[in-house]
């Protein structure tokens, strides 16, 4: 689908978790798919990828981390941005029993996606992890048949990592495929539990973004030359393993190699 420019204003600003927002808008792009991103704009500021958190009406989930962030969430009912969306790969439509997992704000497109197996009458189950209760998002309002939580210190649901328990989700009765998104080191993580189970896994990864359509080569990955934004966010646990960089290092807006 064609992406468009669009200039929007803001309904809503509600509490994702302690401090993440979820910003509503009063535009819909109902031929989006859940894992695509939007490049939203800010005057003054540039432009930044947000994954869409649904589409009808646009919701973004958005951590305050840096000046861009902190601005985004510092929006009021009423005030305007500009989106150019919908951009990238989203996640395959949605078969078999998913499983969805989810790390802190990074489950924001899987909330799209849990909304669009609700739709289909597909039964998927959630697995929401964070390191601590105040970390983890919307899981009051979470879309699909069934949602648990982990946390690392054990101050919401089930002691330990979202990793741990799809590992045992996996070992019970058979699902899959498994939908993820989240920290890189805890997607090859999921990468990994995926293939011992022999279940076919879809990662959404984030590299840094600057054209957002496949055109300034900034998001490409090594060795492949993958280009993030253009040929994801969203590839297969396969396409992964072909890249060195994945759960090892990304670049920042220099082009400098940057641990993870
Ligand atoms: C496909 C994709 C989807 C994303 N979805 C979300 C989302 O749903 N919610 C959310 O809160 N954040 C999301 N992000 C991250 C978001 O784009 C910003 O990176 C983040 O908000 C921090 O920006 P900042 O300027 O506030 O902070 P900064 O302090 O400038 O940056 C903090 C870190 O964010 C990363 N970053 C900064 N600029 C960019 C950029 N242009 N492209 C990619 N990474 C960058 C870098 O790793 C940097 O170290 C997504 C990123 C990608 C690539
Ligand atoms: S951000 Fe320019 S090619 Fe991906």
């Amino acid at each position: 689908m064609t992406p468009r420019q669009v200039t929007l204003r803001v309904t809503a600003v509600e509490a994702a978790s302690k401090n993440a927002r979820l910003l509503r808008l009063d535009g819909a792009m109902a031929h989006a798919r859940p894992g695509q991103f939007a490049m939203i704009w800010l005057p003054g500021r540039g432009e930044k990828p947000f994954s869409l958190a649904g589409a009808d009406p646009l919701e973004f989930v958005v951590e305050p981390v840096g000046d861009f962030s902190r601005a985004l969430c510092a929006l009021a009912p009423g005030e305007r941005l500009t989106v150019r969306a919908p951009l990238g790969h989203g996640f395959s439509t949605p078969t078999g029993q998913p499983v969805l997992v989810g790390g802190g704000c990074g489950a924001a497109p899987l909330r799209y996606l849990a909304a669009e197996c609700e739709r289909l009458g597909i039964s998927c189950h959630s697995i929401l992890g964070a390191a601590t209760a105040d970390r983890l998002i919307l899981t009051d309002r979470w879309p699909g048949a069934s949602t648990e939580v982990t946390t690392d210190d054990g101050s919401a649901g089930t002691r330990g990592t979202c990793v741990d328990r799809l590992r045992q989700v996996l070992a019970g009765e058979p699902r899959g495929p498994v939908y993820a998104c989240g920290p890189e080191r805890m997607l090859q993580a999921v990468a990994a539990a995926a293939d011992e189970a022999g279940v076919e896994c879809e990662l959404s990864l984030e590299r840094y973004m600057k054209c957002g359509v496949g055109v300034c080569g900034h998001c490409a990955m090594d060795p492949t030359g993958l280009l993030v934004c253009a040929d994801g966010p969203v590839v297969s646990g396969a396409t992964c393993r072909c890249l060195d960089e994945f759960g090892g290092y990304k670049r920042d807006g220099a082009g400098r190699r940057v641990p993870l």
